[in-house]
């Protein structure tokens, strides 16, 4: 298997077999990575990294897996470049491709990143959009494997806003891999009609499930996994908190909702989350709403269920194979 010189903007253009063969070599670069085994396999390549919005795990896999493969990286933030004041992306695309071997990109509408990988002849790497978020999603598949042992059949329950970045990938990633994905909101808040049908079609192929339930109760009722995200995601207005907290939080993932599901359920998140008061958001808007946590409770944040930070750490092995496979 070669993924060289292979663009990583959604999981819907890679096939299961790729992507189980990308879960594969992220497992084997934890495990030389946690016995001290060198893997500076990319040495002499370097790396630029554009971040249109804020991160604190994709930054830093990034940076981390490229160090440890050999690479050089540069940072570039939306303050410090030129990107989008006075230069096109398709002009930045050429000029990066030219000094670098790859390019992450994380920011805004998909058909950026999009743009930026037709006008580059290097691989570039979607560190998430408003639309998906794939390298999380490797490291969320990589994360039910290690648990279960396998992904085929799982009970994925998707609690929330399920049509952003976050619920788009999770539903093709379930897709694609044969899990049972449950998309659990309102239904205005459901992935689109279009990337559903995709779905469908892959799941015709793979045996996944895929489901859109209303009910809280009955969505989680078996649940192997229950995930979640936050209700308002990078760059959206401030005004949709209330309408987000008043139709959303139905769907908060406490210890109610994980008792139905049972004793084996694992909790997952892609982080950052609002379980407290102890961020300056999580504080303003739960003394504005009068809520203690919104997405996730605390308790179940901080439970043994959860596997959040396990999560967190997968996504510098599943960023480091992509690289990896992509570059090498
Ligand atoms: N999960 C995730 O992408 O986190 P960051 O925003 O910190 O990169
Ligand atoms: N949906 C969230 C994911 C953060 C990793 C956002 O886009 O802000």
């Amino acid at each position: 298997m070669t993924l060289k010189g292979r663009d990583f903007l959604t999981l819907l253009d890679f096939t299961p077999a790729e992507i189980e063969y990308l879960l594969d070599l992220s497992a084997e670069l934890k495990e030389k990575k946690k016995n001290g085994i060198l893997h500076d396999e990319l040495r002499g390549k370097n790396v630029a990294l554009i971040f249109e919005k804020t991160s604190t795990r994709t930054r830093s896999s990034f940076e981390v897996a490229a160090h440890d493969l050999g690479m050089g990286t540069t940072y570039l933030d939306p303050s410090g470049s030129q990107i989008g004041k006075k230069e096109s992306i398709a002009d930045t695309a050429r000029v990066l491709a030219g000094i670098f071997d790859g390019i992450e990109y994380r920011g805004y509408g998909q058909e950026i990143v999009e743009e930026l990988a037709d006008y580059s002849d290097v691989p570039v790497w979607n560190g998430l959009t408003n639309e998906y978020h794939p390298t999380q999603i490797l490291a969320d598949l990589l994360t039910i494997r290690e648990h279960f042992g396998r992904l085929k059949g799982i009970k994925f329950v998707y609690m929330g806003d399920a049509r952003y970045n976050m619920g788009n990938s999770l539903m093709i990633g379930c897709a694609k891999m044969g899990l049972d994905f449950t998309a659990c909101a309102p239904a205005k808040y459901f992935p689109s009609k279009e990337l559903i049908e995709k779905c469908e079609d892959i799941a015709k192929e793979t045996g996944a499930g895929l489901h859109f339930v209303e009910d809280p109760a009955e969505a989680v009722k078996g649940a192997d996994v229950i995930c979640t995200d936050v209700w308002v995601s990078m760059g959206e207005p401030i005004e949709v908190w209330e309408e987000r907290v008043k139709e959303l939080t139905p769907y908060q993932v406490n210890k109610e909702k994980m008792d139905i599901a049972g004793k084996d359920c694992i909790f997952m998140h892609c982080l950052p989350s609002y379980h407290d008061h102890k961020t300056a958001v999580g504080k303003e808007m739960g003394e504005k709403f009068g809520m203690e946590a919104f997405e996730v409770t605390n308790d179940v944040f901080e439970s043994e269920a959860s596997v959040v930070f396990q999560e967190a750490e997968n996504r510098m092995h599943t960023i480091k194979a992509v690289m990896l496979a992509t570059l090498k």
